[in-house]
């Protein structure tokens, strides 16, 4: 499949590169000048104090351009000295931040608003994926797998009922905890055993940074209660353990449990759609957030949401049984090629 869509950053023009899924070919954004990204190298505050790192917007580009110029003033001595064959020493003990040379644009011209994620980490949902896909529990850990995933079904539905904006919600800050854990454990090993991870570690990190993204999504759409970001805690912290301890233990298994739950989550996205479809849940417009980040069009709604997210879900099932797999073979994940990009 393959989507386009340029960016551009003031001043330059969007290069296209390659990314995406299998087949997917996305256009990647590159500003002007990738080394474009300036520090601030030379300030300092009278009293030798660090300056207050906090400031109001309205005084920011004053700020800025006063930084700039200490910059250039700095800089300037610094070749001058050069010049007299002396050595400067700078010390740094505050800075402005680091300053984007160029400003971000989407294709239509307009400012791009996400600081939380950029153009070229957008990309166009493979919705035709196969969402029957089942992973048949063979081995008694799978089996294992399979029921715990299962058992916890039970408890879910009668908790959260039809409220599929705010289940959806509850249940992606605790789908984007596996990809971050699972890739600490590989990081880590890389780093102890001097060896490639086969692109597993990035590949997850992508997982969880998408899982990251529907939460960001659905936060737009229904808003936690005090008791729910109560919930949000205590399975964090009981969920984040667990997995880990189980990742440790057994990634085979892990990544196992996270195949079936990720086939729960589309079947949940399914009921979802089903009730958005059936007007007992309104079709809102999509928020803006997720307009940019699945390239949606401006008059999408909540149902595309959902149809992409519910995408997503298939792609995640796929690597997580994958995963499993590859385990399964008595092989390590980095002797499989990751499916880096596959959303
Ligand atoms: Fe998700
Ligand atoms: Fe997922």
């Amino acid at each position: 499949m393959l989507s386009c869509r340029s960016f551009s950053s003031s001043g330059s023009s969007a290069a296209a590169s390659m990314g995406g899924r299998g087949l997917e070919i996305h256009q990647v954004f590159r500003p002007a000048s990738m080394g474009g990204i300036r520090q601030m190298p030379q300030l300092v505050t009278g009293n030798g104090f660090p300056a207050v790192m906090v400031r109001l917007m309205s005084t920011s580009s004053t700020n800025a351009s006063k930084a700039k110029k200490e910059a250039t003033k700095g800089k300037g001595e610094k070749e001058a000295a050069k010049g007299k064959g002396e050595k400067k020493e700078v010390v740094v003990n505050s800075y402005w931040g680091i300053e984007q040379s160029n400003k971000l644009l989407r294709e239509d011209g307009t400012e791009w608003k996400w600081t939380c994620f950029r153009p070229w980490e957008t990309y166009t949902a493979d919705t035709s994926i196969d969402l029957t896909k089942h992973h048949k529990p063979k081995t008694m850990l799978d089996k294992i797998a399979y029921w715990t995933v299962k058992s916890m079904r039970f408890p879910t539905d009668i908790f959260f009922q039809r409220r599929y904006g705010c289940r959806a919600m509850m249940l992606e800050t605790v789908a984007a905890v596996p990809g971050m854990v699972g890739g600490m454990p590989l990081h880590l090993r890389s780093l102890r055993r001097f060896e490639q991870s086969g692109g597993w570690i990035r590949a997850l990190m992508e997982e969880a940074e998408n899982e990251r993204m529907h939460l960001m999504t659905f936060m737009e759409v229904a808003k936690p209660r005090w008791y729910e970001r109560a919930l949000v805690l205590a399975v964090q912290g009981v969920f984040f353990n667990a997995y880990f301890l189980g990742y440790i233990l057994s990634p085979k298994f892990a990544h196992r449990v996270v195949g079936y739950l990720e086939e729960e989550a589309i079947h949940s996205y399914t009921e979802y759609l089903k009730d958005l479809e059936s007007g007992k849940i309104e079709n809102v417009p999509a928020p803006a957030i997720a307009i940019d980040y699945w390239r949606l069009p401006a008059n999408a709604t909540l149902k595309d949401v959902v149809t992409v997210v519910r995408a997503d879900e298939a792609h995640h099932r796929d690597v997580n049984h994958f995963a499993s797999d590859i385990h399964y073979q008595g092989m390590q994940l980095r002797e499989s090629p990751a499916p880096i990009g596959y959303h």
